[in-house]
């Protein structure tokens, strides 16, 4: 494992092989890393030797390679528990992603021990990841979304989120930086408001995990999710942490082999925790390229990631508001390095094939929020999304570019 001493942007460039494509001849500008964060070489490496040497199921084989991954696997998971400073590696259950974890704990937890009439609190800045399962429950079982606003800033409006905290209320579900504002909410306190009336709660972690540092015993939460590709790891894995008290008592989501004990015609009880969860053969070297995604991000160190981009916010910020005509939705005094923003009359999908063509990776659209939308009247927003590998001349490229989108629309 690379070790850097010292944050040098250029050294942690060279790690990253896609940072040297062309796109139309241009150097690949990658400002989408709220979609998807690109890999370091480390990452590639270790699925490509796990499948090219290592490849064999888990827990099943008695051979040397099936131990082999089965000791892979667990470490893995080991390294999420520390990552995350969870209690116990227990606690550590391995999903599809962010939307799987919300679903699992919507179906297992929500189904489980909500009643009719019963109210779970989200906010207005929601991914449609954290609405949609709700609204499923909701119509299969009858309880009700309460939504706390936000301001024109993009801040949630703690006021307006405490009193719609009532007794009612049973569940609350909130992201932890909004993927389409930027915004970064203050969970922690969210978190004692709720558990003051007894209310647990959920973080969706998606898009704070790889910006900034997350200790769930230090924020208290009952259950946090989170995706490996948006931190480095590859697609199609993901983490749900949840407090095993509330595990234990969760029934089974989906069920196969691997998350039972013993099976029979007329009963089947349980694996323990976390297998209980993970039904079927799980995607093996999805875990361990996660594990290896967590030893290269531990390695640069989080502190040093979170400094380096909020300084590249604010001069990203102050490029992009010279650009004339242009709006940013989102301008949270707590915010995690996303610039969404609208620019005249130009529609973002236009604005980002304009970009394309410069070899300028962002995201135009809804972003998976449309309430957000909603709230700032915009059909769309175009979005770019830094992380600690992109640098201050990509940004002068990304405002350069947009100035001539501008001259493009005049
Ligand atoms: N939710 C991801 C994004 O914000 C895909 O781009």
């Amino acid at each position: 494992m690379m070790s850097i001493k010292k944050f040098n942007v250029e050294d942690i460039r060279k790690d990253f092989p896609i940072l040297k494509e062309q796109v139309y001849g241009k150097p690949l500008t990658y400002l989408d890393n709220a979609a998807t964060t690109q890999k370091p070489q480390a990452v590639i490496d270790t699925l490509t030797r796990y499948y090219s040497k290592e490849n064999a199921n888990i827990h099943r084989g008695i051979f040397c390679l099936s131990e082999q991954a089965t000791k892979r696997y667990k470490s893995a998971r080991h390294k999420v528990q520390e990552f995350l400073h969870a209690a116990s590696d227990k606690e550590i259950v391995f999903v599809r992603g962010t939307t799987e974890a919300i679903n699992l704990v919507v179906q297992s937890y929500g189904r489980t021990f909500l009643k009719p009439g019963d109210e779970v609190l989200i906010t207005h800045m929601e991914h449609h990841s954290n609405i949609v399962p709700w609204q499923m429950l909701a119509e299969a079982i009858g309880i009700r979304l309460k939504v706390a606003p936000i301001n024109d800033q993009g801040e949630l409006i703690l006021e307006e989120f405490k009193k719609l905290l009532t007794e009612k209320v049973k569940f609350v579900s909130v992201v932890h930086v909004s993927n389409a504002l930027g915004t970064l909410n203050p969970v922690k306190n969210i978190i004692r408001w709720a558990h003051e009336k007894n209310i647990p709660v959920l973080v969706d972690g998606a898009q704070a995990v790889a910006h900034t540092p997350v200790d769930v015993q230090d924020l208290g939460c009952d259950f946090y999710a989170f995706s490996g590709h948006k931190l480095l790891g590859p697609t199609g894995i993901g983490v749900l942490y949840g407090k095993k008290e509330f595990l234990d008592k969760m029934p089974p989501y989906q069920g196969g082999g691997d998350m039972i004990r013993a099976v029979t015609f007329e009963k089947t009880t349980y694996n323990d925790l976390p297998y209980k969860f993970e039904a079927g053969t799980p995607h093996i070297a999805g875990v361990i390229g996660l594990g290896a995604a967590i030893d290269y991000i531990r390695s640069v160190g989080l502190d040093r990631i979170e400094a380096y981009e909020q300084e590249l916010l604010k001069y990203g910020t102050e490029k992009l508001l010279e650009v004339q005509g242009l709006r940013l939705i989102g301008t949270a005094k707590q915010k995690s390095a996303i610039l969404s923003f609208v620019l005249g009359e130009a529609h973002a999908h236009d604005v980002g094939t304009i970009l394309d063509r410069q070899g300028i990776a962002i995201r135009a659209g809804h972003h998976c929020a449309m309430p957000v939308m909603q709230r700032f009247k915009v059909p769309a927003t175009t979005r770019a999304s830094l992380a600690f590998y992109n640098t201050r001349e990509e940004i002068d490229r990304f405002a350069d570019a947009l100035r001539e989108v501008t001259e493009v629309f005049r």
